[in-house]
């Protein structure tokens, strides 16, 4: 099996760390913040996953500004996740999609869910999407990184 990072950042509830956790264990992937890998040694993977909660219809900006310092990945294989209160993947990844394509990255595959969201005025209601990532999403993660291990 190859080498595996995976590159996540967590803020809101940790909704997307139980997602990048259990492709972790799938995958026995290293986990780390964007802020804690150098941007030449990420490359040093043979597969690698980038991902986050969508904050304000994209990725977190630490994802975007690891990549801007990266140098062209060069066909590597990638993959992208996240969680989000309206899990529309179509939208919500399209920045990061195309930042990924723009450096170099061949993307293997994506991954979204549903995450417990009490942005804003949100809270006031109790948020929503209380209880997600669930059992069910989280096994639903561990199928997709198995679909990784032979990409
Ligand atoms: C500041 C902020 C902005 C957000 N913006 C969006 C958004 O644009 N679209 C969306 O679907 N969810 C949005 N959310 C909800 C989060 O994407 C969702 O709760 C996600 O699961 C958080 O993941 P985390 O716990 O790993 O940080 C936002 C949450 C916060 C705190």
């Amino acid at each position: 099996m190859d080498d595996a990072l995976i590159i996540y950042v967590s803020i809101h509830h940790g909704n997307t760390e139980k997602i990048a956790r259990a492709m972790a264990e799938v995958l026995n992937a290293k986990l780390v913040k964007p802020w804690e890998v150098g941007p030449k040694d990420v490359l040093k993977y043979d597969l690698i996953g980038f991902g986050s909660g969508i904050y304000f219809w994209r990725h977190h900006r630490a994802l975007f500004e690891l990549m801007d310092k990266m140098p062209n990945a060069r066909g590597k294989k990638a993959f992208i996740f996240s969680t989000a209160g309206l899990d529309i993947p179509v939208v919500n990844h399209l920045a990061l999609r195309r930042a990924l394509k723009r450096k170099g990255f061949k993307i293997v595959g994506e991954f979204s869910c549903r995450g417990w969201d009490t942005n804003g005025i949100l809270a006031k209601i109790g948020g929503i999407n209380k209880g997600r990532p669930n059992e069910k999403d989280i096994e639903r993660a561990k199928k997709f990184a198995k679909t990784l291990k032979g990409s």
